[in-house]
């Protein structure tokens, strides 16, 4: 009997640990012959631990499953009280276009023989027949964009640091992932990192780099372990190492752990980090791809954004390409929480409406009141009322409305929020996380805590000032945090006026 339970953090943080040690004691007990599998996540939040068992079928999903749940599965795998169907078959699974996320939940993660069953290696067997030149411009032509937040084309950042002149370049993976409601990357690292270690390789041999980092953060112990194995396996059979695969090609890696400060998920931040130093913000230029780390020329590209790289080099540029809407190519990994009925990753082409995601994938609240105001793209992201549902999941489309998708977080509230006090939440936010290097942010943040207090209080004479400290705070700094920390300000105060001019009438 083969029983697969989740070793991701949000799966164990749901008690997975506990029900794999049940299952085991129970075969024990009854002499029954299993192979206990810990894989990642299928991405079904609210099911988890989601226990999977193998049939003639195909893989039963059971879930939430308890300790109290494993005996019965031994009774009878079809009656049991917890049995969903097959994983396959069911609707969050269905409608999903798997590309990045295709082997997560599904192989060993830690098994390279699984990987290459599921295929896995073959973009970085097919680099390694390319000329380097060639790699990047397969890169390019797919369209893939930073899957981090900014959007940036990736094959033209790899195209400037392969242009570069210099012996020695790096890689650096960004797995900090600060943003709130993100978890793509750490589902990633802990469920398939043998797709990252292959992105990252890939990249490497494109741009001439022989050395790379994952910067990950401290509060992520599962996927740092992981992500440690995998790299040793990987090193053993040659995927690794001074001759990747047989080829003159050397690539290898290491991964650096920071303490998790929100910012060192900025590059250059992340690269002071990195070199030792105060995570303080660089200026721009020199960009990374010319002076990056150790000033040498770097390429800083988000997990996802590398994790993709090896599906587009095993099926090709156009297939990807061929997926999404407008200008924003290829897939994305939703992630959904909040107050969310069915909460977790989706990933999907580019293109489907804000409403579809919110109200038929997540099935709209948990707590069934309705939806005020979804917050697309982290702590930073605007936030987005009903009446801009009919926005679809592009980086154009939630510019044109005053927003971002970002790394694809989306933090769902109902009516009982007060977005007065999620505008203060993101000031504070800020003031709390700014590096201090530049003035609007740094002072900028508190003063706006500090005003939307007075606003609170019923003096709303703060509210022209708190726009005109936005519009200063985006224009004046330095980096995405205080140039962005507006955006859930404003757009809660455009979006829901009533919730500010409330407080007033409270107060009085
Ligand atoms: P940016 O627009 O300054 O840069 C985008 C990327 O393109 C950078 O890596 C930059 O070095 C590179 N680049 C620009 N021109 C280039 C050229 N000619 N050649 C090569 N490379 C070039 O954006 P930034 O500040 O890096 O990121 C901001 C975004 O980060 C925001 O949109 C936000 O959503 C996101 N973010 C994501 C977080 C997460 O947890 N994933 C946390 C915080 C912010
Ligand atoms: Fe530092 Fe804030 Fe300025 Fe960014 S905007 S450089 S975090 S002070």
């Amino acid at each position: 009997m083969k029983i697969w339970v989740p070793l991701d953090s949000a799966a164990v943080a749901l008690g997975a640990d506990d029900v794999a040690d049940a299952i085991t004691a129970e075969a024990a007990k009854r002499g029954v012959d299993i192979t206990i599998v810990r894989n990642g996540s299928r991405g079904m939040v609210w099911l988890e631990p989601l226990v999977e068992v193998a049939t003639d079928d195909g893989r039963l999903a059971f879930g939430p499953m308890e300790p109290e749940d494993v005996a019965a599965l031994f009774d009878g795998l079809e009656s049991h009280p917890k049995a969903l169907g097959l994983t396959e078959e069911l609707p969050w699974m269905v409608r999903q276009t798997r590309l990045t996320f295709a082997r997560c939940g599904i192989i060993d993660p830690l098994s390279l023989h699984d990987y290459e069953l599921h295929h896995g290696l073959k973009g970085l067997k097919r680099a390694l027949s390319m000329a380097p030149a060639e790699i990047v411009q397969e890169v390019t032509d797919s369209g893939l964009r930073g899957r981090g937040g900014a959007g940036f084309p990736t094959g033209i950042k790899w195209k400037t640091v392969h242009d570069a002149a210099g012996p020695q370049k790096y890689i650096v993976c960004n797995a900090d992932e600060g943003d709130s409601a993100t978890f793509a990357d750490r589902m990633l690292m802990e469920g398939d990192p043998f797709t990252l270690i292959e992105g990252m390789a890939i990249a490497g041999i494109a741009v001439g780099a022989t050395k790379g980092y994952i910067y990950t953060r401290s509060e992520y112990p599962v996927a740092i372990s992981q992500f440690q194995k995998a790299i040793e396996i990987a090193r053993r059979e040659g995927i690794l190492g001074p001759r990747v695969m047989g080829s003159d090609y050397s690539f290898d890696m290491e991964v650096r752990v920071g303490a998790g400060a929100y910012v060192c998920g900025e590059e250059t931040s992340l690269l002071n980090s990195m070199e030792g130093k105060r995570a303080v913000v660089r200026a721009k230029p020199p960009l990374p791809a010319l002076e990056g780390f150790m000033g040498k020329p770097t390429v800083v590209n988000n997990v996802i954004s590398l994790a993709s790289v090896p599906v587009i080099m095993d099926r090709g540029a156009a297939f990807y390409k061929n997926y999404g809407m407008g200008r924003s190519h290829g897939t994305m990994a939703l992630q959904i929480a909040g107050n969310v009925k069915y909460g977790g990753l989706f990933e999907t082409a580019f293109g489907l409406s804000l409403g579809e995601i919110v109200e038929d994938i997540a099935g709209g609240t948990a707590s069934g009141r309705p939806v005020k105001a979804v917050q697309v793209g982290g702590p930073l992201g605007a936030w987005f009322p009903p009446a801009l549902f009919d926005t679809p999941f592009t980086y154009e489309d939630f510019a044109a409305k005053d927003g971002l998708i970002g790394h694809a977080g989306l933090t769902i509230a109902d009516d009982s929020t007060d977005m007065l006090k999620m505008a203060r939440f993101a000031m504070e936010f800020c003031a709390i996380e700014s590096c201090g290097k530049c003035t609007p942010c740094r002072i900028g943040a508190v003063r706006g805590v500090e005003t939307l207090d007075r606003v609170a209080a019923g003096d709303t004479s703060g509210l022209p000032l708190i726009t005109d400290l936005c519009n200063t705070m985006k224009s004046g700094s330095l980096c995405a945090l205080g140039g962005f920390t507006p955006y859930p300000v404003l757009s809660a105060l455009t979006h829901f006026p009533d919730d500010f001019a409330t407080a007033k009438e409270a107060a009085e």
